[in-house]
């Protein structure tokens, strides 16, 4: 076999060893967010010597990063414990499911349609979207997912070097891409388990970079800004520069969480998805809203046929049913309830939540609070938690069915008193 040695300039490789160090630090919050540490030994360890000596010509970027996800899925911990879960609350994925209407069209679609490719201009979903939030069809992207989404748009600004602003400890898969493709992570810390939006987009501003990530309501705290603090924050954008903002759990929002964004804007892409509260998470639907020139620059890059044809049957006819979506929402709000009182009963404090999941404060260090989430995971319950301190002292449990939450009420004084005795 013809062997080809990774060559790359002393400094270029320090530069992205140091990227590629923080992805291994970004992977292990997000190893952390996922399971705990007691499964993290599935995952090789960051070895720069042996990505330098690959027998395969990657390119140095691709070489120097690690292999690893920014979520472990709940299979891969199913494997590796032999034993399904019971409930699964930890990807803030909807228990509740998709809409009716939605099953029917995705059933339809898979028995009449399931050969053909989906639309690549997915022109009926665009329009549909276009008419629910008031704007043209060419403000609309539709990907897989909001995960693929920010994968596009780091691919549109981002390569070795260019700064990129986004908070520590955040919503991870957007730190993964920004790794991929090699960003210089400009990194603002949580201030009282938000996102700092000020400080934010004050480092925006300093280090002239191109892109800023925003999450709002936030994943993993689950704390939101309001409408007129993100519509303030927006008209310091500088232009030249584009605010991500992460709706993905919007729908949850309460009432003045949503700023009025102009669609034509370009400094602002705002992003939703029919995973959280469309209950969709399997199919792979996400959209952005943003400025025709933005939108359009997907064109050049996307995956065409990457949403498929039974997602996008189940997409548009989601959109059919409002009703569905209400009920969710209500039953998303009967189940944070039920989260914060059994918190309560076990003497932790439901943090306020304005998404589909609730973070728990543990009332200790991030040590505790992951021996707690192991002794959930060890009582079969699918939870992950924050990675990052101070966050870190929580889990993150996600809105269940009352069978899920039965689960929680038994498993989760078990896994406090083992907690507690180390
Ligand atoms: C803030 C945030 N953005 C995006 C996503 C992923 O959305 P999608 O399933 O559309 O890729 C999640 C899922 O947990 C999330 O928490």
């Amino acid at each position: 076999m013809r062997e080809v040695r990774v060559r790359i300039k002393a400094e270029t490789f320090a530069a992205v060893q140091r990227d590629a160090v923080f992805c291994g630090a970004a992977s292990a919050a997000g190893l952390d967010e996922a399971i705990g540490g007691r499964y993290t030994s599935i995952f090789p360890a960051f070895d720069p010597g042996a990505a330098m000596t690959s027998r395969l010509p990657f390119t140095p970027l691709v070489a120097s990063l690690s292999a690893t996800v920014p979520f472990v899925g709940a299979e891969a911990i199913e494997r590796q414990r032999g034993r399904r879960f019971v409930a699964r609350i930890g990807a803030n994925e909807s228990v509740f499911g998709p809409s009716p209407k939605a099953i029917a069209a995705m059933q339809r679609a898979v028995a009449e349609e399931a050969w053909l490719y989906g639309d690549p201009e997915l022109h009926d979903l665009k329009v549909a979207l276009a008419a629910r939030h008031g704007v043209s069809p060419a403000n609309i992207v539709i990907g897989g997912g909001i995960d693929g989404l920010l994968g596009l748009v780091v691919r549109l600004f981002v390569e070795p070097g260019t700064p990129v602003v986004t908070s520590l400890g955040g919503y991870p898969t957007f730190d993964y891409h920004v790794a991929g493709f090699g960003g210089r992570f400009v990194r603002v810390p949580y201030v009282e388990d938000r996102e700092n939006l000020p400080g934010l987009v004050e480092a925006l501003v300093r280090e002239a970079a191109p892109l800023l990530y925003f999450a709002n309501p936030d994943n993993p705290m689950a704390s939101w800004w309001s409408a007129g603090e993100v519509e303030a924050a927006i008209e310091r954008v500088p232009e030249g520069s584009v605010m991500i903002l992460d709706e993905a759990y919007g729908e949850f929002a309460p009432a003045g969480t949503l700023p009025r964004v102009d669609a034509n804007d370009p400094r602002v892409l705002r992003f939703r998805t029919f995973s959280k509260a469309w209950g969709m998470a399997g199919m792979r639907v996400g959209y952005g809203i943003g400025a025709p020139e933005l939108v359009s620059a997907f064109d050049k890059i996307r995956n065409h046929f990457g949403v498929g044809r039974v997602a996008q049957a189940g997409a548009l006819a989601s959109l059919d049913d409002a009703a569905w979506l209400e009920r969710v929402v209500a039953a998303v709000d009967r189940s944070k309830a039920r989260i914060g009182a059994i918190a309560a009963a076990n003497g932790l404090t439901a943090l306020p939540s304005a998404t589909n999941f609730v973070a728990v404060d543990c009332g200790r260090d991030g040590a505790f609070a992951r021996r707690v989430l192991d002794g959930l995971i060890g009582r079969d319950l699918f939870v992950r938690k924050p990675g990052v301190a101070p966050m870190d002292r929580c889990i993150r449990l996600s809105a269940g069915t009352d069978g899920d939450l039965d689960a929680l009420a038994e498993a989760l004084p078990g896994a406090l008193a083992d907690a507690a005795a180390g």
